[in-house]
């Protein structure tokens, strides 16, 4: 498949691309708006991945082509300004910003880019693009990074060039996925450990449910969370907690007459999710998946009725899988309002559960959702052409 993607590349600049690079997207077993706050998260990246193919110019120009939107860009490397356009070039340009940034001077390039991850599903796109392009520059260019920095700069690119305060997440799951292992992250002191996520072994899959809900009010809402979420700690702090990974569900309820009821019910969101990550991560260990899939069932009873980042079309999934022998759990995954949740099925009962919940959307008159399973895939990686050495 890349092998046409070059040959376009060819056709297109009428020269050889030098380096294909990618990154995957991810699914988030468990461990949701807690990025930002400082807290644990558990996500493992999947097969569907975003391409960056380039090659060097002698100037400071870049021309890309973006495959999947059958549309081209270019720009200069002297004029980058950060704006809030959520625009595919935005992402692109703000990776070359975000370098520069950092005091790396770029050359220009040309470039194709295509990919897997389907857009505004909750399965972090955006991240899989920005991933794969900083891997991509970095390689070309020869500037040597430690990964962990990899992903702050991709993550600086949304925060402060697209505008959209993420946390870290996404992007640091595009860098160290692992094949078939969950990636446990303190997302304060950045200390992670990988965990065999053996499904296989235990006959399960985990489906992805795409709602196909695309709402652009994702991006206020989840900055409107993070303030809220914000706030709550500031008060938490006058009690004695110094983070949100300190605070104890007692010390939220002492300290609830000081504060409104959706400042309580952000905190107590992302106090009890922080815990329920470190018990998944326990029952992932003992590879017990009844236990990790009825945690999965309270991370979005959580999100729904505390965090309040849930919708109908999200909650189909949740109850339908609540209600059926071989569904072991069950949430939305990614910032919510729409995009996808994830369940962990018995494979033999796979198909009839997706066809139990085409069936209930389509009794509630929602759209049509689509259905995949996925497999756990490995982070960003980078091959130098013609050759494809591994960079
Ligand atoms: C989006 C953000 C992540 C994270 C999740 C919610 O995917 O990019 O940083 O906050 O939402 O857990």
């Amino acid at each position: 498949m890349e092998d046409s993607h070059e040959k376009s590349f060819a056709k297109l600049y009428g020269t050889q691309p030098a380096i294909l690079a990618s990154a995957p997207g991810r699914i988030n077993l468990i461990g949701e708006h807690t990025d930002y706050n400082n807290g644990y998260v558990l996500p493992a990246a999947i097969q569907l991945r975003n391409y960056f193919l380039a090659a060097p110019r002698n100037d400071r120009r870049v021309r890309i082509r973006a495959e999947n939107f059958d549309e081209s860009e270019s720009f200069d490397l002297d004029s980058l300004k950060p704006s809030e356009t959520k625009r595919w070039t935005e992402y692109v340009k703000g990776i070359f910003w975000a370098l520069e940034q950092d005091g790396h001077r770029l050359g220009g390039v040309d470039a194709v880019i295509w990919g897997e991850v389907p857009l505004e599903s909750g399965l972090s796109s955006s991240a899989a693009l920005e991933v794969s392009i900083i891997k991509g520059l970095t390689g070309l260019f020869g500037i040597d990074l430690p990964p962990e920095k990899l992903a702050k700069l991709a993550q600086k690119a949304e925060n402060d060039f697209v505008g959209m305060k993420c946390g870290l997440m996404d992007q640091f799951i595009a860098v160290f996925g692992r094949k078939d292992s969950a990636l446990f992250l303190d997302c304060e002191t950045l200390a992670y450990q990988h965990f065999p996520l053996n499904l296989e072994k235990n006959n399960l899959a985990i489906l992805i449910y795409d709602t196909k809900v695309r709402r652009q009010l994702a991006g206020s809402e989840y900055n409107k969370r993070r303030e809220e979420a914000s706030r709550a700690l500031e008060i938490l702090k006058a009690h004695g907690a110094a983070a949100y990974k300190q605070a104890t569900l007692v010390l939220l309820e002492e300290t609830k007459p000081a504060m409104s009821d959706v400042l309580y019910r952000r905190a107590k969101h992302v106090i009890s999710e922080n815990a329920r990550v470190q018990l998944s991560v326990k029952a992932l260990k003992a590879d017990n998946f009844f236990r990790l899939g009825s945690l999965l069932f309270q991370s979005h009873e959580s999100l729904r009725d505390d965090y309040e980042v849930s919708c109908p079309e999200l909650d189909v999934l949740y109850e339908t899988g609540r209600g059926f022998l071989g569904c072991l759990g069950a949430r939305l995954v990614g910032a919510g309002f729409g995009g996808s949740g994830i369940a962990i099925v018995e494979k033999s009962r796979l198909a009839a559960f997706e066809d139990k919940l085409k069936a209930a959307a389509k009794d509630r008159g929602f759209p049509a959702p689509e259905c995949r399973e996925i497999s756990v895939g490995e982070g960003a990686q980078a091959v130098g052409l013609p050759d494809r050495r591994v960079l």
